[in-house]
């Protein structure tokens, strides 16, 4: 699979999904800065990839600090992480890999600076290693929904790319593959920056998946047809009472489940899931630039002037979803609090 982002010699190499599939080439970050836009213009993109390119941002800022008080290194720490946060507001797990590295900090405050340097990139390294475990124990879990002969619909790209590697909807996938199950996957292009088009049908056939692009408007008329037995997608936060917000047209694919009767299903890291939040509504939702909509690859499609809205995530209610499958297990929305205790 090829790797989303990598730490070599004190840098940061993020792999360019922008220009994907037509080149492979990696952004090397040598700031922190570097690493914020990358995440903002989605260079790099996907809850999980974009919380460990965060934590790694961090580990870079912390080595190029060169105060050995830990008063200043804190504060300035802190800077760079609210930086961070400000990238992009929807994700929770930008928050969830900051939390880990203040907690980290404070936790070690009576060690010398640079031992607190050194903690921080080892944080970051075993953020992404995790990672990579969560989604493996996710695949595991989730397959065991899946049938011999099955089609899955997916949205936006919940993949490798999208994480530390093998992705979280995706891992449900490849794992299923590779315990010699005969499936098919449709990826819904994803309007309007076609995460499906251009990212998972292209994750999926590097992998030998058996894959379909279908734009987002036929996902209820293959269901209709009776060609899809399951939906799994990825979140970018799961709240207190099962709510889930992800990729916009998430919501639209589980009401149009919910109308033929098909399971729909979220993969979700718990670092994914913010129980800070009771209810859906209260998700902060990213809006995006006009040119997303109406432009497509640089050519204008719509009027000058014409009004756009275009936000970048919607929320799934609880009552639309069948399970979300965790690295500790499938849950009911309803019963996710159960992790609070496990967490
Ligand atoms: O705007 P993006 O491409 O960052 O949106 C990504 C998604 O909505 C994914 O489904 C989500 O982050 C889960 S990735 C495992």
């Amino acid at each position: 699979m090829v790797e989303t982002i990598r730490w070599a010699d004190d840098r940061i190499f993020i792999l360019d999904q922008r220009l994907l599939p037509h080149e492979i080439r990696y952004i090397e970050c040598l700031d922190y800065l570097t690493v914020a836009d990358t995440i903002k213009n989605l260079a790099i993109r996907g809850a999980p990839a974009i919380g460990i390119a965060a934590a790694m941002a961090v580990a870079l800022a912390s080595k190029q600090q060169n105060t050995t008080y830990f008063e200043g290194f804190y504060r300035n720490i802190k800077k760079v992480m609210d930086v961070m946060i400000s990238t992009r507001p929807t994700a929770v797990n930008i928050q969830w890999a900051m939390n880990r590295i203040d907690n980290l900090i404070l936790n070690n405050s009576n060690r010398p600076v640079d031992e607190i340097k050194s903690l921080i990139v080892e944080e970051a390294l075993q953020i992404l290693q995790e990672d990579i475990k969560v989604n493996k124990t996710i695949g595991e879990f989730g397959s065991q929904l899946i049938k011999d002969g099955y089609s899955i619909i997916t949205h936006c790209n919940a993949g490798s790319l999208a994480t530390g590697g093998y992705g979280t909807a995706t891992a449900v996938i490849y794992t299923a593959h590779s315990q010699g199950k005969k499936i098919k996957v449709f990826a819904d292009e994803t309007r309007p920056v076609l995460q499906g088009a251009r990212l998972t049908s292209w994750e999926l056939m590097q992998n030998g998946i058996d894959v379909t692009l279908i734009t987002d408007n036929a996902a209820g008329w293959l269901m209709k047809k009776g060609l899809i037995n399951i939906a799994i997608v990825g979140t970018d936060r799961t709240v207190r009472n099962g709510d889930v917000a992800n990729k916009i047209g998430t919501y639209s694919l589980a009401v149009l489940c919910h109308r033929h009767g098909i399971p729909f299903y979220v993969a979700a890291p718990t670092s994914s899931i913010d129980f800070s939040i009771e209810k859906g509504d209260d998700i902060p939702i990213e809006q995006r630039d006009d040119a997303e909509v109406t432009t497509i690859q640089g050519q204008r499609i719509a009027p000058m002037g014409i009004k756009v809205m275009n936000p970048a995530f919607d929320v799934t209610p609880a009552e639309l979803i069948t399970g979300i499958i965790t690295e500790k297990g499938i849950f009911k929305p309803s019963e996710i609090t159960r992790l609070i205790t496990q967490k």
